[in-house]
């Protein structure tokens, strides 16, 4: 059977950078359109050292509509698209609303209009458990209703799944838009993982960053919070395993099994963990103490949420296989290697 070209949007970040792996060790063909604006290029790095091959990664603006559809027209037998690539901070969209929108529904814009003028049959969509706004009571299911989104970045998640449904009833893309909750953790190659351009402004990274020196101290934004322990609960998953659905949910849409053109799975643990617990088993497993301070809520956070996954384990047959304590060994491990990297580059550097 020929091997089928997948068009991975945001293939150096973090989530597609973990799918790209998944993808090729399934016998997918894969390229990336990236331009690198939150990502950086060096990951591909890894990709290729895990699965033995290049991959070519376009570093074009999605944006930009002439460019994104040259990638296109030099690859029209592009079968499936994930769309990976946008801004993703909750934070950083409650202070700057107009750069999310612009980005992410623009970008999202022109790779529908590419995938329908270039017939391509299966859509990948990332989506977010942030659509859900502040729930009722969790675990949420795929048909809980979904709220007003607590963030600028919520509202461009709600908003592309609106798109892409109406958009996709007047021709015959087939569709998956995949609610992640938290993704953290790095692939257990420590071959790639995830790179925060800046301060990092999820909780993993952070805590990450402070257990290495590169911060001085973890915020931790609210313990007034009406939950177990005052800290906001999540539903972590490990990026690997968020990865691997992108492959079952292609395949799923390949061979012709989805019952309506658009479906919506969630991709959580169905465990919610509270900061303070996330801390304390960072702590436990890596055997490091963690500088902390408890500080005023951040803006745009919800309160709790985590997964009922029960669907996508039906329907798809995706089991996650990491645990809270796998994530924050990889993540460790992950920061361990960067801040090795960084230290042979300034050796290099002083020596030259
Ligand atoms: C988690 C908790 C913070 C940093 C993420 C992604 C988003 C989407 C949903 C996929 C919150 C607290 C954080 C820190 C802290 N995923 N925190 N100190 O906001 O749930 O959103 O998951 O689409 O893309 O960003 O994740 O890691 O920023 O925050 O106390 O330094 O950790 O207040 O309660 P969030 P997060």
């Amino acid at each position: 059977m020929k091997i089928k070209k997948i068009l991975v949007t945001g293939g150096c970040g973090y989530i597609g950078s973990h799918t790209l792996v998944d993808l090729i060790n399934n016998g997918y063909d894969v390229i990336s359109i990236d331009n690198n604006s939150r990502s950086d290029s060096d990951i591909l790095k890894g990709v290729e050292k895990i699965v033995g091959k290049p991959v070519k990664n376009y570093p074009v603006d999605l944006c930009v509509f002439d460019d994104t559809h040259a990638v296109f027209q030099e690859n029209p037998d592009i079968e499936g698209i994930i769309h990976f690539a946008a801004f993703k901070s909750v934070g950083e969209s409650v202070i700057n609303p107009l750069l999310y929108f612009d980005n992410n529904i623009n970008s999202l814009l022109n790779i529908l209009k590419c995938a329908v003028e270039f017939d391509v049959p299966y859509f990948v969509f990332s989506s977010s458990c942030t659509v859900y706004g502040n729930p009722d009571s969790s675990p949420v299911t795929e048909n809980t209703d979904l709220k007003l989104p607590e963030s600028p970045y919520g509202y461009t998640k709600q908003i592309g799944e609106q798109i892409i449904q109406q958009t996709i009833n007047n021709c015959n893309i087939q569709s998956i838009l995949l609610r992640y909750f938290n993704p953290v953790g790095a692939h257990p190659s420590i071959e790639i993982g995830e790179i925060p351009i800046g301060p990092p402004a999820n909780l993993v990274p952070a805590i990450t960053q402070t257990a290495i020196g590169k911060q001085t101290h973890l915020n931790v934004y609210g313990a007034d919070y009406p939950t177990r322990d005052g800290s906001c609960i999540r539903d972590y998953i490990h990026v690997s395993d968020i990865a691997h659905a992108h492959t079952l949910a292609l395949r799923y849409l390949i061979e012709d099994k989805n019952k309506e053109n658009c479906e919506v799975f969630n991709l959580g643990t169905g465990n919610g963990y509270s900061v303070l617990e996330v801390i304390k088993t960072f702590e436990r497993v890596n055997q490091k103490s963690l500088n902390y301070k408890l500080t005023k809520r951040r803006a745009g956070d919800v309160i709790s949420i985590f997964a009922n996954n029960e669907k996508a384990k039906n329907v798809l047959g995706w089991v996650p296989k990491y645990n809270l304590e796998d994530m924050m060994k990889t993540a460790w491990d992950w920061e361990l290697k960067l801040n090795q990297d960084e230290q042979k580059k300034e050796k290099k550097a002083n020596l030259n």
